[in-house]
């Protein structure tokens, strides 16, 4: 429908192609970085491309970012953009299938079971499993060798995806979740992942199994939480610290409490949400500290020097503690600047939407306009790798973020704004503000809610696996693009050894 709107002169400009329906889709897939950096040379800040029959409108920089991400919600539209790849797996009733106001408050109860005190619990927690995991699994043979001369490897995202669904389950999913984890509940969440890819992005209904196999898990899925949340209603309530425990609690300021198919929908949701999110970057932060062997040695240091107990042996982390250590913070924050695992945030335009002069350069037409119809594009990767705005962008290095005084001074070199006069972009601008060369974690009314749980779980499983291990890796790998999620392209082994004898 759109492809034949014919341009008008306010359309921002139109990114170059030879097929009309498959447009940019190729380079864009393939590589969605160095395709946006490529279009930024030649067209600016704001341009158009086709991907598949629709027109995306991206908007690039700090400024891009806030157009985006800080625009109202009834022009530019989550649920417009998101709703067929996300309700098939979620379900009915929560997230993108209900009005913005409704998952609103939807956000509102997550943020309840996301409190301090439940992080706090969270912490031993975490700890525990993934200690299980080292001494157990197969992938740490070497290490449970005993011999600090054993070497072994392990795929990075494998082991990875497995910490994080086994730590997210025993805290915020629950007990149930947790116990039948190695049983019926890892072939539903499979099907359902499998119903997680651009494909099912970009052609909401193809008559594949894996469609098909997607809609039979998410009624598994959703009668599994069901079932627990009826017998927990029934039985005696001992879940204080997880998720669903706080969402039973919850009412809509219509005063009506959420109904069971309405918690194991946001279940479904948060556990979708968590997973490859803390899964890349878990193994991206390995990567890295597998590279620079020198600061997997520093992050050793900061833990022996914070939890070294009177006995001499090490003592387990708390809550407080892994916030405040500097270096791991910086490894996670570093890893999530070059790494962030969302590179493409989307909206669908509702109404003509003119772009602000100080974003894009007006023509002898005037100021540009998104046409009603099209999407709009922010990627907050592109301001963090852009080396206008990073010293040495390609570099990861955490200790850009050690900044004496407070603000990012160091981190970055300071952005000019349209003057030429420098933007300082304090530390709390640079996570939070949508207009901020920073932004992993979104911005706006979208903002992830996630963020201190990921960081929770990644600061305790880098303080635990360094606490354990040295690890050893020739090359970081490059970005696979083909995944919804940025994952590290194979191979993504790491060498690791025991860092001492028991
Ligand atoms: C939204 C990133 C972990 C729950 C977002 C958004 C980003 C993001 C970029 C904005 C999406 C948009 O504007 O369209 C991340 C990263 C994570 C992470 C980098 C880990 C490193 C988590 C976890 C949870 C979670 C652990 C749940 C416990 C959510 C929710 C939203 C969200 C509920 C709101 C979506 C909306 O309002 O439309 N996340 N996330 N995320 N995230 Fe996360």
């Amino acid at each position: 429908r759109q492809l034949v709107v014919p341009r008008r002169a306010t359309d921002p400009p139109e990114v170059f192609h030879w097929l009309p329906i498959i447009g940019s889709a190729i380079s864009y897939g393939n590589d969605p970085l160095n395709f946006f950096f490529d279009c930024q040379k030649k067209y600016g800040d704001v341009f158009t491309f086709i991907l598949l029959g629709r027109r995306v409108t991206v908007a690039l920089g700090p400024k891009g970012n806030n157009f985006v991400l800080g625009g109202k919600s009834t022009v530019f539209n989550a649920e417009d953009a998101y709703t067929h790849l996300t309700t098939p797996i979620f379900g009915k009733g929560v997230v993108y299938d209900v009005p913005n106001e409704v998952f609103m408050e939807q956000k509102k109860f997550v943020k309840v079971g996301l409190s301090t005190d439940n992080l706090r619990a969270y912490v031993g927690m975490i700890e525990d499993e993934i200690e299980e995991f080292i001494n157990h699994d197969v992938n740490f043979k070497a290490y449970q060798m005993n011999d600090i001369n054993e070497w072994g490897t392990f795929d990075t995202v494998r082991v990875m995806q497995e910490i994080t669904i086994l730590t997210a389950s025993r805290t915020l999913q629950g007990r149930e979740v947790r116990e039948n984890l190695n049983k019926s509940f890892a072939e539903y969440y499979n099907d359902l992942d499998q119903g997680f890819t651009p494909l099912n992005f970009m052609f909401p209904n193809l008559p594949l199994e894996s469609y098909r196999r997607r809609d039979r898990a998410h009624i598994k899925m959703s009668n599994f939480y069901v079932d627990i949340i009826k017998k927990r209603r029934t039985g005696n309530d001992d879940h204080e610290h997880d998720m669903i425990a706080a969402l039973m609690q919850q009412k809509y300021r219509s005063g009506r409490p959420l109904t069971d198919k309405e918690i194991a929908h946001i279940m479904i949701a948060i556990l979708m949400a968590g997973q490859h999110t803390s899964s890349a970057t878990g193994s991206w932060a390995l990567l890295h500290i597998a590279a620079n062997p020198e600061i997997g040695e520093a992050l050793y240091k900061e833990q022996v020097q914070n939890f070294t107990g009177p006995d001499g042996k090490m003592r387990p982390l708390t809550y407080e503690e892994v916030r405040n250590l500097p270096l791991l913070d910086s490894v996670i924050r570093e890893t999530l600047r070059m790494h962030p695992p969302i590179h493409s945030i989307m909206r669908y335009v509702r109404d003509d939407v003119p772009v602000p002069a100080t974003l894009a350069a007006p023509t002898k037409d005037g100021v540009y306009i998104v046409p009603k119809g099209n999407y709009v594009l922010a990627s907050p990767q592109i301001s963090q790798m852009d080396p206008a705005v990073w010293k040495d962008s390609e570099k990861w290095d955490p200790y850009r973020w050690n900044d004496s005084e407070g603000v990012a001074a160091q981190a970055f070199k300071m952005y000019l704004d349209e003057n030429g006069e420098k933007v300082d972009y304090g530390f709390g601008a640079v996570s939070k503000g949508t207009e901020s060369p920073y932004q992993p974690f979104g911005a706006g009314k979208h903002r992830c809610i996630g963020e201190q749980f990921a960081y929770l779980q990644l600061g305790t499983l880098i303080s635990t696996v360094v606490r354990a291990m040295e690890l050893k890796i020739e090359k970081v790998p490059e970005h696979n693009y083909h995944t919804m999620i940025t994952m590290p392209k194979t191979p993504r082994n790491i060498a690791y050894r025991r860092r001492k004898f028991d």
